[in-house]
């Protein structure tokens, strides 16, 4: 039984690593999809986010949206024994790219309720007040290398980004405003799609070369429950040596 489950393991894993997603994409975000990429603009990315927003929800569970639960378990392992002496509701997490809100939720349910809510697009942030999801602060703002004025330097014990890092939204070079945001000794957790790690990588290690922020952790996600998206993301877990 064991063999078999690896082997079945095994054959997902290769076909994902030559399988191309184009049309399943295409299948569950029809109107989005092929409306962004890696060249779009900030404005060409709110703009779709904004009217995404309604439907959103809908559709990441339709696709079968796998990866919240497990990367902010996957923080909650990190967190514990990075900050022994803070309490969990002390604990001040930046849900970057919050969108509707899914991170903020599985974080209360494991008792993070001092998060606080980063996304480009207003609507987006509007389905989660909606919602009630309990962010304490809900901040319309684009991560990109620039200052995002309404974030002091080293405001977070954590920032944490699920679906954000992708290229088509929040590029590698936010990483160092991201890690302007954490305080010395805090933790940087974030989700990359699998065939995307290579684009954040020069920059992920550039940082570590430099003594920035050193890697605590790598762990393969799950991604999407169906069969014809990707199964599995890559998620990370830094730790933020120097300011
Ligand atoms: C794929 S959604 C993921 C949302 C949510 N974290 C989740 O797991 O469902 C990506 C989110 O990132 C936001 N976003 C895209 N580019 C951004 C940027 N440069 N700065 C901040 N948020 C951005 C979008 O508005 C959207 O809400």
């Amino acid at each position: 039984m064991f063999f078999y489950s690896f082997l079945v393991g095994t054959e997902r894993v290769f076909r994902m690593a030559i399988r191309n997603y184009e049309a399943s994409y295409k299948k569950y975000f029809p109107d989005t999809y092929e409306k962004i990429g890696k060249d779009s603009t900030h404005d060409e990315v709110r703009q779709l986010y904004d009217e995404w927003a309604v439907k959103y929800d809908e559709q990441i569970d339709a696709a079968g949206v796998a990866f919240h639960k497990p990367l902010s378990d996957y923080m909650n392992s990190f967190a514990k024994e990075s900050f022994p002496s803070i309490p969990k509701d002390q604990l001040k997490i930046l849900d970057a790219g919050a969108g509707t809100g899914p991170i903020g939720i599985e974080l209360d349910k494991l008792g993070y309720t001092c998060v606080h809510a980063l996304d480009i697009s207003e609507e987006m942030l509007n389905v989660a007040r909606k919602k009630g999801v309990p962010y304490k602060r809900f901040i319309c703002a684009a991560l990109t290398e620039k200052r995002v004025c309404e974030v002091e330097t080293g405001e977070f014990d954590v920032v944490i980004a699920a679906g954000a890092l992708i290229m088509a939204n929040v590029r590698p070079e936010a990483f160092v405003e991201i890690v302007r945001m954490v305080k010395k000794g805090g933790l940087v957790c974030f989700l990359l799609r699998y065939n995307e790690v290579d684009h954040y990588e020069p920059k992920m290690t550039e940082l570590e070369k430099e003594g920035i922020w050193e890697k605590l952790g790598t762990k393969k996600i799950p991604y999407f429950n169906q069969e014809d998206l990707p199964s599995y993301g890559h998620g990370f877990v830094y730790k933020v040596l120097k300011k």
